[in-house]
């Protein structure tokens, strides 16, 4: 069974093709950040209008790349939510039209399930049931996976995503958007210890998180300095900035391992290619005997594969393929509406 996935939902445009036997067999990206960077952020028409230019391109990269032909592909997945309601527009458009050209039925994929799903794209894979810590620019979750289709939300944030603290933070101290990696190379330059910031629901005795109150905790410390901020000042702050967080997610990812009992935990998001988040955590899998598995970047961030293997997955698992031909989008749509362990 040869899938085609199609990923549209924020700033990046993702074309995959995956087989059922052989595995994924390509895949195309375009990430947009670069165009958004000029105004400090995500601009909700421009991506619709890129995604628009890119996605026959993209198909075209990503068929070539696998030696396919359109007429080969069995079904079409795409993520129908939760994203940008125009950018997903473009996705689902061009999924349901291709498929209503080929005759070919569609499987709309909640965004949320390809990332959770993306480790098993990896050579060395989790095996079912594992925590996952789902830190992104627009997510901050924990849940466990017991199978496809079983998704267990433990805990979230209350505002910000942890992407989100970061790149805000970092716009303080006045780098350019995203900030979130530049700001973690400039944590690896502050000393520790210099600030101390808070570490937001560390004892709310619960698995969710809140980083608004750290992002105005990083504000209040940059009011105190006097312009222009100096360079020993930034890095230490992003150093403080950075322990705080990571400190954070590194604790409630270890009380959900204790919480479930398991013994593998899977981090996905742009959040997980952090090093300080990465040495924490390794170090405790060894002092406590769990396992981290970080899925490559490429499919840790917003990619076609995780939609297509997503769509095979449920496919497999007996969810049925829909006939071509509807138009719709969830901007909103809470992972749990698609869970079977989600209606306690
Ligand atoms: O998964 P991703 O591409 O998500 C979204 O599309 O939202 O993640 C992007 C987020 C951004 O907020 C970015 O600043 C952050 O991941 N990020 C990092 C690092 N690299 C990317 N945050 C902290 N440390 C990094 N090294
Ligand atoms: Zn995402």
């Amino acid at each position: 069974m040869l899938i085609l996935g199609v990923e549209s939902s924020c700033d990046e445009t993702g074309i995959a093709l995956y087989d059922s036997e052989a595995g994924l067999l390509s895949h195309a990206l375009h990430s947009q950040v670069a165009m958004h960077a000029e105004y400090g952020g995500v601009v909700p028409e421009l991506a619709s209008r890129d995604h628009i230019r890119r996605v026959v391109p993209l198909l075209r990269e990503a068929m070539a790349r696998a030696g396919r032909r359109l007429g080969d592909v069995d079904a079409i997945a795409y993520t129908r939510g939760p994203g940008l309601s125009g950018a997903l527009l473009v996705g689902c458009a061009f999924a349901e039209a291709l498929a209503l050209a080929l005759g070919k039925p569609t499987i709309p994929v909640h965004h949320l399930e390809g990332h959770l799903l993306s480790p098993l794209l990896s050579a060395n894979p989790p095996t079912f049931p594992f925590v996952a810590l789902l830190v992104s620019g627009g997510h901050t979750q924990l849940m466990r996976v017991s199978a496809v289709g079983e998704y267990e939300l433990l805990g979230e944030t209350l505002d910000d995503a942890a992407g989100e603290a970061f790149d805000k933070s970092a716009k303080l101290l006045g780098l350019p958007y995203p900030g979130g990696a530049l700001l973690s190379k400039l944590a690896e330059q502050g000393r520790s210890g210099v600030y101390e910031l808070p570490r937001p629901m560390q004892h709310s005795g619960d698995l969710n998180f809140s980083f608004s109150g750290l992002k105005t905790a990083v504000l209040t410390l940059v009011r105190e300095q006097h312009e222009p901020l100096s360079e020993a000042f930034k890095a230490d702050a992003a150093r403080a900035f950075q322990e705080a967080i990571v400190e954070v997610l590194v604790k409630k990812s270890l009380k959900a391992l204790k919480q479930t009992g398991l013994k593998q935990l899977v981090v996905a998001g742009g959040v997980g290619a952090n090093r300080q988040l990465r040495a924490m955590l390794d170090d405790e899998a060894r002092r406590k005997r769990f396992r981290v598995y970080y899925p490559e970047l490429e499919f840790c961030t917003d990619n076609g594969a995780m939609i297509a293997l997503a769509g095979c997955l449920r496919l497999q698992a007996g969810t049925p393929a829909k006939p071509a031909g509807s138009f719709a989008v969830q901007p909103r749509w809470p992972l749990m509406d698609i869970s079977v362990s989600g209606t306690q």
